[in-house]
């Protein structure tokens, strides 16, 4: 598997397997299917609500031999709820705990609300500790990543964010390489929406190389530089969206892809009001 160093110098998988709306009772298989078939990447969330689920697909792929704990990345999120400082830290270990692992390889403040400065401390004391090898933040735009930077000490080594055909976010990658943070896309097939997965401009590039829509996505974002995460439930669509070492997009097909940037959310917009009102609502349920 091709990696990216972060700035921290620990060495990260390109490509990953993400476990979002995977419903507990089939996270663990799912998990364990996606390393077999080759996934080292694996991407949960506390407020996932299948991070113990995650943890016992990897914990069946370690005993079965099929990988040793160094070869995974394992990540994990801190929500809203659990972002002070001592939260946080009860949070880690929590984290730590349900997935039966000593350490994670990444943790990320997982949206752009509530004590994210407090979260961070706790963070980078969870890495002093060795509990976390890397440490990062998700769904900052360019302004509050630059800010965040700037603010604190130590800087994240990932910004988790949405990337994907309809919104490429190439003005954001200039300003994540110019402070050294690493994208992570979440939502490469903008989980299917405004038909992606039948696009005509994709699926003919992807006809040049015997290669479907999906594939030419996450090709696309491997030649940007760009740490992807897919998800899926079947293992036939898994072994497909790994299968993109072997092909090289061209310029042309490079250009013909910034064609489709439509530079909005496929989803929301973090600053929209009513959505920061969904979130906080979340944040209370989850509270309960
Ligand atoms: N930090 C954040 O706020 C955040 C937000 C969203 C997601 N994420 C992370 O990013 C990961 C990926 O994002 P996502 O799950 O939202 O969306 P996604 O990977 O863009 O899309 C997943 C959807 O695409 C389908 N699919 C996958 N491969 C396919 C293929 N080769 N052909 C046809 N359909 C295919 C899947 O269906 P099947 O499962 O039925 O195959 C599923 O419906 C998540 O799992 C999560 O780990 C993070």
């Amino acid at each position: 598997m091709q990696t990216i160093q972060l700035n921290n110098g620990v060495k990260m998988p390109q490509l990953g397997f993400g476990v979002y709306q995977i419903p507990p009772e089939e996270t663990s298989e799912a998990v364990y299917q996606a390393i077999k078939i080759g996934y080292r990447l694996i991407d949960t969330a506390a407020i996932y609500g299948n991070e113990k689920e995650t943890g016992m697909g990897i914990k069946r792929a370690l005993d079965e031999g099929l990988v040793t704990r160094e070869e995974l990345f394992v990540t994990s999120k801190l929500f809203i709820l659990q972002a002070p400082e001592d939260k946080a830290a009860v949070t880690i270990e929590h984290s730590l705990k349900v997935m039966n692992l000593d350490y994670l390889d990444l943790y990320l403040i997982h949206q752009p609300y509530g004590d994210i400065y407090g979260a961070w401390r706790a963070l980078v004391a969870a890495q002093k500790a060795g509990k976390v090898r890397a440490i990062g933040v998700s769904n900052f735009k360019a302004a509050k990543m630059i800010e965040f930077v700037r603010i604190n000490d130590v800087k994240p080594q990932i910004n988790q964010i949405e990337v994907n055909p309809w919104n490429q976010r190439i003005a954001d990658q200039k300003w994540h390489d110019k402070y050294g943070v690493q994208i992570e896309a979440w939502a490469p097939f903008a989980e299917g929406r405004q038909d992606l997965f039948t696009n005509q401009i994709l699926a003919e590039i992807g006809q040049q190389y015997g290669k479907t829509v999906g594939q030419v996505v996450l090709r696309w974002l491997m030649q940007r530089k760009i740490i992807a995460l897919a998800k899926s439930t079947h293992p036939q669509r898994m072994a497909e969206n790994l299968d993109i070492f072997d092909f090289a997009l061209s310029q042309s097909d490079m250009a013909k892809i910034a064609t489709l940037d439509k530079k909005e959310s496929a989803f929301f917009d973090h600053d929209d009001p009513q959505q920061v009102e969904w979130f906080m609502q979340r944040m209370v349920d989850t509270e309960k």
